[in-house]
C-alpha cells in the first residue's frame, strides 16, 4: 500500500490523524502516540467488522498506521441545498442495524461523520470512537446507554436540519438528554449555533 501512496490533497488534520484524498481513495493516517495507536486499532477492527454493511466505506487495505478507504462521493448535510428529510429515516434504519449487532458509533453529534450522496444515501464514517459489545445479558444496561447516546446524536442532527419533522416524543427525549449532558463532567454540554433544543 505504501508504494502506491502519493499524497494528493490533505483535507483534514487532527491531534491524532490526517486525512488525504488520492483519486478514489481516502487515506486516514495516524501518528505514533499511544492515543493514535489505540484509535487506529479500534477504527481498523471496527471497519473490518462493518464491511458487511453497505452504508460504510469499503476498507481497501491498511498498514500499521494508516487505513485506505473507498472515497465516498458525498457531501456534508450543511453543504446540501434543500436536503431531503428521507435522509434521516435512512440513517435511522442503518443505525438500527448497527444497534441490533450491539455496535455503537458514539460520535453522531458530529455532522461531519455523515456523508450524503446525490441519491440521498447517507454513509457513516469515523469509527474510531465506536464500540462493539458482546451480546450478553450483563452488558445490556451499557448497550442501552450507548444506544441512547447514538440516538441523541441522530436526533441532534435531525433537530438542526429538519426541526419541523421532530415528533413531540423526540423533542422531549432531546430536552431530557441535553439536561443530563449539562451534568457531564468530562465534556460539558455546549449549545451550538443552529441547535433548536
Ligand atoms: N471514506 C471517506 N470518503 C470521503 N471522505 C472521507 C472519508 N473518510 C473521511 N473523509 C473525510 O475526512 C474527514 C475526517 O474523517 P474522519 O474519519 O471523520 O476523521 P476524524 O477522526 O479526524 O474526524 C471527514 O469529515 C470527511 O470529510
Ligand atoms: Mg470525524
Amino acid at each position: 500500500m505504501s508504494q502506491e501512496f502519493s499524497p494528493k490533497l490533505e483535507i483534514s488534520k487532527s491531534r491524532v490523524n490526517r486525512i488525504i484524498i488520492n483519486g478514489a481513495f481516502v487515506y486516514k493516517q495516524y501518528g505514533n502516540t499511544l492515543l493514535s495507536n489505540i484509535l487506529f486499532n479500534r477504527e481498523r477492527k471496527n471497519l473490518r467488522y462493518l464491511q458487511r454493511f453497505d452504508f460504510i466505506p469499503r476498507l481497501i487495505g491498511y498498514t500499521s498506521t494508516s487505513l485506505k478507504l473507498q472515497k465516498i462521493e458525498g457531501d456534508f448535510i450543511h453543504h446540501i441545498n434543500n436536503p431531503s428529510p428521507n435522509i434521516v429515516a435512512g440513517i435511522k434504519a442503518n443505525l438500527d442495524q448497527l444497534h441490533n449487532e450491539w455496535i455503537f458509533h458514539l460520535d453522531l453529534r458530529q455532522r461531519k461523520n455523515y456523508l450524503i450522496t446525490r441519491e440521498n444515501k447517507a454513509y457513516l464514517i469515523d469509527f474510531e470512537s465506536s464500540v462493539r459489545l458482546s451480546k450478553c445479558g450483563i452488558l445490556r444496561p451499557i448497550a442501552e446507554l450507548l444506544r441512547i447516546i447514538d440516538t441523541s446524536g441522530l436526533l441532534r442532527f435531525k433537530s438542526r436540519y429538519f426541526p419541523s419533522s421532530l415528533t413531540q416524543k423526540e423533542i422531549s427525549f432531546l430536552k431530557k438528554y441535553n439536561n443530563l449532558r449539562k451534568l457531564w463532567f468530562f465534556r460539558p454540554f455546549k449549545k451550538r449555533k443552529g441547535d433548536v433544543i
